[in-house]
């Protein structure tokens, strides 16, 4: 057998090195290398081709096997679930800390044990009299949730498997678990492998619906390694801004559903509340229009969502390199758009520096939003604010193009429910799914109270701005 190779494993990221270093060579982190146990390393002469047991090979389908979910009494939690909760499987939820991962699971154990199913609530980061004092203030305190303090997987896995199962378990969190089979301090990536392997390995084995809380590094990636994302088979986050009071529960990857789904909540003085119905959530409603301000029409999952974008231009004085800032949206799709707005319709913000914000704490991934920020950029340059009644939405191609985009009939039905007169948009929104299903090709279909004013290329957009009506 060769000598077994040191490896040092970045914590951050997942990297492997064969020498510690300061500095992480793959992220970048800091101090986040640590020495691993060494592989084996086999020599190249073995024969796996006998020895082993036989396995056996299954059929596909197993009449009345079908997918039984479980639901977790949020119907919100539900939502972003793809439908409930599947038994025999781990979920993954990742968030900032102070986010509410802990209320919602919390929550959410509180209702699965109302309802009569099992639900065990292992804190790993509170003591059982600080998860008690938060389920008074949610008013749960009377749930037959069974709760325990440990960090001990050997604990946790010997106590479980002297009962019968639960519905559900949380986990709260991976990175504070610690197994005395593995070396090294509970939060390092070969730790925290280790547990979720040893804990996913039993909720497989069970039937248990398992979340396991996971703490997020600062560019918003689950601690610790990526191969944690591989082992579930849901990966969750809860996101928002802690100043704001709406957090949305994001799915990430999903083996039993769709990913494209939301759940909305609202952190109230008594827990997290849900949202079932967000689409003007994300509204500021101004009673005077502001220039700068443009509302899109978002859609998450099915639903759809409006959202207001603003932007502020500053005029600068002196020569100095204008600053441009973004919350909610991507900074090089913001810097696409200003070269855009400069190459194809002359407007010059290389003078200005660019704030644009999505309101309520919103994060936007939707392309089709380039029209809306385009739109509050040009009304924030020309100081000259859109008609309250309007709605934005499109994608701006390279070449100045508005392109149409998905759910174009979806949007505007949405926005015409809500009181919206305008829809300012590419030609055929409503060809491309959502609006005009089953009728390929519609073009363009009517919705009622709602006049779609069609946009093909960007000087268009500038002229209905800045021309006004
Ligand atoms: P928590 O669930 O502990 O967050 P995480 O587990 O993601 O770190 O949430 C803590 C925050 O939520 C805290 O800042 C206070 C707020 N909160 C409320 O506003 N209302 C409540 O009823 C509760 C329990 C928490
Ligand atoms: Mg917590």
């Amino acid at each position: 057998m060769a000598k077994p190779k040191r490896r040092f494993t970045c914590s951050a990221c997942g990297g492997v090195t064969n020498r510690w270093q300061g500095q992480c060579a793959d992220c970048g982190e800091w101090n986040t290398l640590a020495e691993e146990a060494p592989l084996t390393v086999f020599s190249a002469k073995h024969d796996l081709t006998s020895g082993g047991r036989l396995i056996s090979f299954e059929p596909l389908d197993r009449p009345g096997e079908a997918l039984l979910r479980r639901s977790t009494g949020i119907a919100e939690f539900d939502r972003a679930l793809g439908g409930g909760l599947v038994p025999g499987s781990a979920i993954l939820m990742g968030g900032d800390p102070g986010i509410g991962k802990s209320t919602l699971l919390l929550q959410a154990a509180a209702k699965v044990a109302l309802a009569g199913g099992e639900a065990i609530y292992i804190s790993g980061e509170e003591a059982p009299g600080q998860v008690r004092l938060r389920a008074d203030r949610l008013g749960l305190a009377a749930a037959p949730i069974r709760l325990a303090a440990s960090t001990s997987v050997r604990d946790i896995l010997t106590t479980l498997g002297n009962m019968e199962p639960p519905a559900f378990l949380v986990i709260d969190s991976i990175q504070c678990m610690h197994s005395d089979q593995i070396e090294g301090a509970p939060g390092t990536v070969s730790q925290v492998r280790g547990c979720a392997f040893e804990l996913i390995r039993y909720a497989k084995d069970n039937g248990v619906a398992m979340v396991l809380v996971g703490h997020v590094t600062k560019d918003g990636s689950i601690a610790g390694p990526r191969v944690l994302e591989h082992m579930v088979d849901v990966v969750m986050s809860f996101e928002g801004e802690r100043s704001h009071q709406y957090r949305i529960l994001r799915n990430l990857k999903n083996r039993f559903g769709p990913v494209d789904e939301i759940g909305v909540f609202a952190m109230a003085g008594a827990g997290l509340e849900e949202v079932s119905n967000p689409s003007m959530l994300f509204l500021s409603g101004h009673d005077n229009p502001v220039p700068g301000s443009a509302v899109f029409p978002a859609i998450e999952g099915t639903r759809p969502v409006l959202i207001e974008i603003q932007a502020l231009i500053v005029r600068l004085q002196s020569g100095a390199t204008p600053r441009r800032a973004v919350v909610g949206w991507d900074n090089g799709r913001l810097a696409m758009l200003l070269a855009v707005l400069e190459a194809r319709c002359g407007l010059n913000f290389s003078a200005c520096e660019v704030y644009l914000n999505v309101a309520g704490g919103y994060r936007l991934a939707d392309p089709a939003a380039d029209v809306a920020v385009a739109a509050a950029l040009i009304s924030a340059l020309a100081d000259k604010p859109l008609p309250t009644d309007a709605i934005w939405f499109g994608e701006v191609s390279l070449a100045g193009e508005i392109r149409p985009v998905a759910h174009g009939g979806l949007r505007l039905r949405e926005a015409a429910k809500l009181g919206f007169a305008q829809a300012n948009g590419p030609d055929e929104a409503t060809s491309t799914g959502g609006g005009a299903k089953g009728k390929p090709g519609a073009k363009g279909q009517a919705v009622p109270g709602m006049r779609h004013n069609r946009l093909s290329l960007l000087p268009n957009l500038v002229d209905r701005i800045v021309g006004g009506e």
